[in-house]
């Protein structure tokens, strides 16, 4: 009895057992059931597979096969992590050479391999820890103004302090040093013959010849030779409160290989100064108009060679360089409005690159400064991702920054000392990518944001077919069965089944012509049992003799466009041309219902701009002047500042433009940014907005950032104040009359640009959270 008991209850259990698998069973293979295609099967469920043995009758998608031969079964692949390169950390010795920087590792593991499923989230988890001695590079950018010439000479003092308190952050430093003024025109230097050579000639006091930025000394572990150059520096002023110290960093900043920067260092530049910076648009006063390239500008004896050639750079562009360049800024100012002005910029423009510091009036502390700056680089990390290729991914970033085991939704911690950090990251696909080769991979890099750190990541995806639509052949006597089920014929023998004798003979591959035979396919194919193969369907005809018109690298246009018939497209209705690559609408040509603005031709559905004319609607001259641009200034500028939006067409105060600010332009439809500077009460506001037109109202999406003015510190005290204020004014007043800011535009159109078709990462805006799209991916590189 009591065996029959426990058999019972052995049976009792088995049978909920098998019941509660067969329920998940019957509801993952619902989902297998309806899929047609091996991909679609596959991705539907981790328990799907795919039966391609050709007599196979019943559903091929399915989750157990009772009559699929099990060598015709595409199997599926789950999702996984495993861990690759997983070296142990650096432990950095004194006067490391440059061979032992480039192997440090302050991050574990050094690689990661993926395999991703579609909407099923994988984790990884990696540790940073800050290496001591990890390599430093300072260079030391001195503001040489006559206020500054206590600066000075507490720096012509440090001697020894200065290596004592350097070896006390790492063994590993090096120092460099440059000085900058300010480009050397009116109004900014006054132009008479004495105070040419002498600018501090009104001052009754002897300076050196005004410059914009002189590099003085190479990065070098030398601390007397620094001293030294230090020792040789004096003073030089110019006439405004406003200097050049942006001119100085973008030379710092391009001027890498020149002037010695490590690959492999944290990388940082001490500002120390009591003036203002002139920035993008102030250079007009002395005729400096062009944009700032990124070329390094500096002579043999490290002077900047065109001072008056080029305008300040915006805040923008420095910030998107030591984004590129991982550098970052230390700024040293005296309390006061200036400290402030300094902090708004920081915290506005050049966040997570930039430290502000107090430094006494007499700059007892530059020492301390140095350290306190240093500090608030190397105990943060920030980690972003860096791809090339962008497959749809969403990545979630979550760090235990106290090492406590507490994870918070970030991907930098701050103040973390020499504690390692323990990071976890979450990758989804969200979308499979559109593959050109089966079994792609893609590799993704989670990289430091101030140091050359990085982690490799390997992604491979679950749910691809190798084998895709094909299906098993039965017969095969005169080939081979390959891995995907296909039979691979030997020589004389075709068919799917390879049961069809072949003709051998290559005459009917070769045209005819003349008298003459034509190469074997036209050499644009290869010639099986008589027939020409095309190489791809670029080439058609017999003897793949005709070469299909391609445009924007599809043929005709794509299916949508035309068709290949020939060697000769055949145009959809709405399509004509050649390669139907002109289409008769006019709709791409038509902004706010004018078509190209009036000042040109609507051809193929572009705008044919009149001479003097460009932009898709013809709608900007050769002075950069955007009309579209410009008659929505306005509106941008009072809802910038908080006004009712002014529509000169509204109809019954219903008005056709809506304004929203956004982060990034990029996540809007739109092409040409157009750029306006914009006073509001004490800020100076950069607005970049786009514009397009939908559905009879027109769309304004606008990015703004806003930092204390320069202009409205009211508080400035020394000899030049009153000659300033009035200086500035003009300066004030000419930038705001100058609105369209022609190379903040460009240089936002390049930031687009350079981050491609994906929201990325965005100097501007960080967040742990961030999606990769690139859904037009393999058609959008061919084009
Ligand atoms: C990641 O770390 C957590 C603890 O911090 C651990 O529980 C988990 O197993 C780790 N995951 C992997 C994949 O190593
Ligand atoms: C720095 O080094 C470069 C060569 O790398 C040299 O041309 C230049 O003159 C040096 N500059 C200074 C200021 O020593
Ligand atoms: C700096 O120059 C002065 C003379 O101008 C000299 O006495 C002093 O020793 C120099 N210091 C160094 C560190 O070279
Ligand atoms: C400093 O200046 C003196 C004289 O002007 C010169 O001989 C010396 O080479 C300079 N030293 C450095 C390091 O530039
Ligand atoms: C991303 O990585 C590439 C090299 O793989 C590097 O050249 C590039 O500067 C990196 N981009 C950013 C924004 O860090
Ligand atoms: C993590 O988040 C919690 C609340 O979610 C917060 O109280 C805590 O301060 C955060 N920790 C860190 C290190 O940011
Ligand atoms: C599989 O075959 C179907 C129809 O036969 C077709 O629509 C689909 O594009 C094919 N898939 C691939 C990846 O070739
Ligand atoms: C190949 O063989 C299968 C039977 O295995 C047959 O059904 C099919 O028609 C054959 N195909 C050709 C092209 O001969």
């Amino acid at each position: 009895m009591i065996a029959i008991h426990i058999i019972l209850t052995t049976l009792i259990c088995l049978s909920v057992e098998t019941n509660t698998t067969e329920n998940d069973e019957n509801k993952f293979q619902k989902l297998c059931l309806d899929q047609e295609f091996c991909d679609d099967c596959l991705q539907a469920h981790k328990s799907c597979e795919w039966c391609y043995q050709e007599d196979f009758h019943d559903r091929r998608c399915n989750i157990a096969f009772s009559k699929c031969d099990p060598n015709k079964i595409e199997r599926n692949s789950q999702k996984s992590m495993s861990i690759g390169k997983n070296e142990q950390f650096s432990v950095i010795p004194e006067q490391a050479s440059a061979e032992q920087m480039r192997e440090i590792i302050q991050i574990k593991p050094q690689s990661v391999d993926l395999t991703l499923r579609k909407g099923e989230a994988v984790t990884f988890n990696f540790t940073y820890k800050p290496a001591s001695n990890y390599p430093l590079d300072l260079y030391y950018l001195g503001d040489l103004s006559a206020s500054m010439e206590h600066n000075l000479e507490i720096l012509k003092t440090l001697g020894n302090n200065l290596k004592t308190s350097l070896t006390d952050l790492t063994k590993n430093y090096k120092l460099a040093y440059g000085s900058f003024m300010d480009k050397t025109d009116m109004p900014f230097y006054f132009t008479d013959p004495e105070s040419l050579n002498n600018p501090c000639y009104s001052l009754l006091k002897k300076c050196e010849k005004g410059y914009l930025f002189r590099h003085r000394l190479n990065f070098t572990d030398n601390t007397n030779k620094f001293s030294e150059v230090v020792n040789n520096s004096t003073i030089t002023a110019n006439v405004d409160d406003l200097d050049g110290a942006l001119d100085a960093i973008l030379q710092i900043l391009v001027c890498g290989k020149k002037i010695g920067w490590s690959s492999f260092s944290r990388k940082i530049i001490i500002l120390p100064t009591d003036s203002l910076l002139h920035t993008a648009g102030d250079g007009k006063l002395v005729g400096a108009v062009l944009k700032p390239t990124e070329k390094c500008m500096l002579d043999e004896t490290g002077n900047h060679a065109e001072p008056l050639k080029y305008d300040y750079p915006s805040l923008e562009q420095i910030t998107i360089l030591m984004q590129q360049k991982k550098v970052n800024i230390i700024f040293a100012v005296k309390d006061g409005p200036k400290f402030k002005y300094y902090e708004s910029l920081s915290k506005s423009l050049l966040t997570d690159h930039s430290f502000v510091t107090k430094l006494d009036p007499n700059s007892g502390n530059i020492l301390q400064v140095i350290e306190e700056g240093y500090y608030n680089f190397a105990e943060q990390v920030n980690f972003y991702i860096n791809t090339t290729n962008h497959p749809n991914i969403k990545v979630e970033f979550e760090a235990d920054c106290e090492n406590k085991g507490r994870f918070n939704r970030t991907s930098s911690c701050y103040g973390i000392k020499d504690k390692p950090v323990n990071f976890r990251v979450t990758l989804t696909l969200e979308k499979h990518p559109e593959y050109s080769e089966r079994g792609q991979m893609d590799t993704l890099f989670v990289e430091e944001k101030n140091i050359a750190e990085r982690l490799e990541v390997s992604i491979s995806y679950a749910g691809i077919c190798k084998c895709v639509n094909k299906s098993k052949v039965e017969h095969c006597e005169n080939g081979e069965i390959d891995g995907c089920g296909d039979c691979i014929c030997k020589q004389g023998w075709k068919g799917k089944n390879c049961t069809e004798e072949c003709d051998e003979t290559t005459v009917s591959c070769r045209k005819l012509e003349n008298g003459k035979y034509s190469q074997l396919c036209s050499e644009n194919g290869v010639c099986e049992c008589g027939k020409c193969i095309c190489k791809d369907s670029y080439y058609q005809g017999k003897y793949c003799e005709f070469e299909c018109p391609l445009y924007k690298n599809q043929i005709c246009g794509g299916p949508a466009q035309g068709e290949c018939i020939e060697g000769k497209c055949i145009c959809e209705s709405g399509y004509v041309g050649e390669t139907c690559s002109c289409s008769l609408s006019t709709i791409d040509c038509t902004f706010d219902g004018t078509v190209c603005s009036k000042r040109g031709t609507c051809e193929c559905n572009r705008c044919k701009c009149q001479e003097g004319f460009f932009g898709n609607y013809c709608e900007s001259n050769r002075e950069n002047n955007n009309t579209i641009c410009e008659t929505y200034d306005s509106p941008v500028e009072d809802f910038v500042v908080g006004k009712n939006i002014t529509d000169n067409n509204a109809e019954e105060n219903h008005s056709r433009i809506k304004i929203f600010e956004q982060k990034d332009l990029k996540e809007s439809n739109c092409g040409e940014i157009c750029s306006t500077v914009i006073f509001d009460g004490s800020s100076r506001c950069e607005v970049n907005f786009c514009y397009y037109a939908y559905n009879e109202s027109i769309y304004l999406p606008i990015v703004k950032k806003c930092f204390m003015t320069a202009g409205f510190m009211g508080t400035i005290g020394g000899a030049l104040i009153a000659l300033f204020t009035f200086l500035a004014g003009i300066a004030i007043i000419l930038m705001v009359k100058w609105k369209r800011d022609r190379a903040d535009r460009l240089e936002y159109e390049r930031l687009i640009k350079e981050q491609g078709n994906f929201r990325g990462e965005n100097p501007f805006y960080k967040s742990p959270v961030t999606i990769y799209l690139n859904p037009m991916r393999g058609r959008e590189q061919n084009n």
